[in-house]
């Protein structure tokens, strides 16, 4: 649809129920080229074009500025840039009001509704290139990406940087850890004034001064480099800054070809931005069809211990990977109801240094006190699955040469779900190109994106699930591929092993940045509350229930040795009954850093499940229980911190567990100790009474 840009304004705006958009703080009032508000009419995306042909885009929420006008466009290492001298061709518009629903997931059912403007651009002079840019707005915020057609003098971008802009409209508190660091994406989340926001990781999330919240991230990131977050010093902006390659470009395309869509969630306050659907709404549908052949569900492994460093993956006297000890770990899961179990160090190539080089490592030969056959037997004779692993030390490339052989091993042995693992710094990752060149990849570069690819792809066809430690971050790609079950991508709670522990505020932070993002596998569970030599976990024993509500993964971890598991088997038992796969979730309350108290729906049975964290501080939280079916009796399974319970001393195991009748409606006061949380199952009872 064509028509003169005079008219587009008029043309385009979909009509707004509620305060007309205000004019964000441009220094310079440009008309409104484009715009299109939510299908609700709360959030509005403007398109202007200044004298110099710039484009920008503008987002308000009731009316009130939240992103002020922001650039666009691209950088190029071979050609100008496309960014200016630009003139609105078209504009389209369309509405979308659709339901899907995920295999397995935090809902059962997703509403996909809202409005799209795509505007095209054109420069008006020289090479005469063009972009289309497509908003989809929402009720709770924005997606947008840039579309390259292929064109004469576009038919290759080799990209340098984007120019997209995220000009938040007031200054307020950002939460955010650092990009390009040595230890890729396991940082800590700082808090910092959002002028002063350094080089940002995607999780960005920000509480504006009129307490607006806003996170920042991307969907769908395919055949294209991870987008990072600058700000620019002094201001409340951000620009986009991509994840390095080995070669100049950043991100090398042939047109046409699209971006990921970068999101902006937007929301009252913070439960808000979780209760968000857009970046699973902005990725592609299911392309695998029926799933029924993964397996979300618990597992326990072979594992803390070496993390600890009491076994070892290599082999020797210390080998955690043998049989013995792996049908130890198969009969404790079978007797908990657990489906899976967990190996690491089972293969050929641990022996040497294998962080950084895995060179050595073989993934379809186990080492020789690992029978693998006989524990294949052993397992599936108590219906257990074992999981496998496959560590690359960051040698990509070798385990590119292997990935058929890697995953028709694992399927021929009944293993539906592999850990894979990039245990490299960052820019380390070896890359070897078909003529013998080595390159120097990052983890979120666009060569690393593409592999990944490569790794769902190839785990599809053998039907195993994708577990990636060091990985690239989530932006909902478990739509499209429900075998991609998880993912690390932060700090988990291997680092309550060694001596720079998580803080308690850790998953307070995490919860409202990390994993608005998406599953994490962090491997909760530690009811020994130590690490090496007995060192302190700053958590109490009923806050690691609690993460078992809070954190969505549909691998979950029960990460703990079976011996700690035997001395609390009280505090177990919610371990053992809480499920993964939830028909409906609730964020019930939580401030970004300090709590979150989650409420999700088994979606096996009628029972709920309630996990409530704190950070440091004690709270003393009121939930309402109005998500229980209404005329129902549901008796309350509550595991509580006990008197005096605290993360600074022993008193962190103090512990109650007791049970009371609910109904929908009723109140419950939950007391947090300092470090501490709460988890509750509700079991669904008879119906009649209310
Ligand atoms: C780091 C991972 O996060 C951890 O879970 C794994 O055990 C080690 N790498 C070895 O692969
Ligand atoms: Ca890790």
């Amino acid at each position: 649809m064509r028509r003169p840009p005079a008219l587009l304004a008029a043309a385009f705006a979909l009509a707004a129920p509620g305060p007309a958009p205000v004019q964000a703080q441009a220094a310079v009032r440009v008309p409104t080229a484009a715009s299109a508000a939510s299908p609700d009419g709360t959030v509005v995306v403007s398109v202007a074009i200044d004298g110099d042909g710039r484009a920008t885009y503008a987002v308000t929420r009731r009316g009130r500025p939240v992103i002020a006008p922001s650039g666009l466009g691209f950088l190029l290492t071979d050609a100008p840039k496309i960014e200016r001298d630009l003139e609105l061709v078209s504009a389209d518009t369309a509405r979308r009001d659709t339901s899907w629903t995920q295999p397995f997931g935090e809902w059962k059912t997703i509403r996909d509704r809202h409005n799209e403007l795509a505007v095209r651009l054109r420069e008006r002079k020289g090479l005469r290139r063009e972009i289309v840019i497509t908003f989809r707005v929402f009720d709770d915020g924005v997606g947008f990406r840039y579309s390259v057609p292929d064109q004469p003098n576009l038919h290759h971008a080799d990209i340098a940087e984007e120019l997209t802009q995220f000009a938040l409209a007031e200054d307020g508190t950002a939460w955010w850890k650092p990009a390009f660091e040595r230890n890729r994406e396991e940082y800590l989340y700082g808090r910092t004034a959002l002028s002063a926001v350094g080089t940002a990781q995607t999780v960005f999330t920000a509480r504006l001064a009129s307490g607006t919240h806003v996170a920042i991230h991307e969907a769908a990131l395919v055949d294209y480099s991870a987008m990072n977050l600058a700000g620019v010093a002094g201001t409340t902006t951000l620009k986009a800054v991509l994840t390095p390659g080995s070669g100049g470009a950043k991100v090398s395309r042939d047109a046409p070809f699209a971006t990921p869509w970068r999101t902006i969630v937007i929301a009252d306050n913070a439960p808000g931005l979780y209760m968000s659907h857009i970046e699973l709404n902005l990725n592609e549908p299911n392309r695998l069809g029926d799933v029924s052949w993964l397996r979300p569900g618990k597992f326990v492994g072979v594992w803390w211990n070496m993390i600890k460093g009491d076994w070892t993956w290599a082999t020797g006297p210390r080998h955690g990977a043998t049989t013995a000890n792996v049908k130890r770990y198969i009969d404790f899961a079978a007797a908990n109801g657990i489906p899976g179990v967990l190996v690491e160090g089972w293969n050929v190539g641990w022996d040497g240094d294998w962080m950084g080089d895995g060179t050595a490592m073989r993934f379809d030969t186990p080492t020789p006190d690992f029978d693998a056959a006989e524990l294949q037997r052993y397992a599936a004779a108590r219906k257990v699955h074992l999981i496998g692993h496959h560590e690359t030390g960051g040698s990509v490339s070798h385990y590119d040469a292997q990935l058929d052989r890697a995953f028709a091993y694992a399927r021929d042995r009944g293993i539906p779900a592999v850990k894979t693992g990039y245990v490299t710094d960052a820019g380390q990752i070896e890359r070897v190109d078909a003529d013998g060149t080595k390159r120097r990849e990052w983890h979120e570069g666009q060569w690393m994106v593409n592999h990944h690819a490569r790794v769902v792809a190839t785990a599809a066809r053998y039907r195993v699930g994708i577990d990636s430690h060091e990985p690239v971050k989530d932006t909902g790609l478990r739509r499209t591929w429900p075998n991609w079950l998880s993912r690390e991508g932060g700090r988990g709670m291997e680092y309550n092993a060694w001596p720079a522990k998580n803080p308690p505020e850790h998953e307070a932070n995490m919860f409202f940045t990390q994993w608005l993002g998406g599953p994490m596998d962090f491997t909760p569970g530690i009811l020994s509350l130590t690490g090496v030599g007995g060192s302190p976990i700053l958590s109490t024993l009923a806050k690691q229930l609690a993460l078992y509500v809070v954190i969505y993964s549909p691998v979950q971890m029960a990460a703990d040795t079976p011996e700690n598991y035997a001395k609390h088997m009280d505090a177990f038992r919610f371990i053992r009954d809480v499920p993964v796969d939830w028909a409906d979730t609730r964020v019930l309350n939580g401030e970004v850093g300090d709590y979150a108290t989650v409420a999700r729906k088994d979606r096996a049975s009628d029972d709920w499940y309630l996990g409530s964290i704190t950070d440091e501080k004690a709270r003393t939280l009121t939930v309402k229980l109005d998500f229980l079916d209404r005329g129902r009796t549901y008796t309350a399974q509550v595991y509580r911190d006990g008197a005096g319970a605290d993360y600074r001393t022993d008193a962190r195991r103090a512990f109650a567990v007791e049970t009371r009748t609910v109904h929908a409606g009723d109140a419950m006061t939950l007391a947090l100790a300092p470090g501490g949380g709460q988890a509750i199952r509700f079991v669904a009872g008879g119906r009649g009474r209310r």
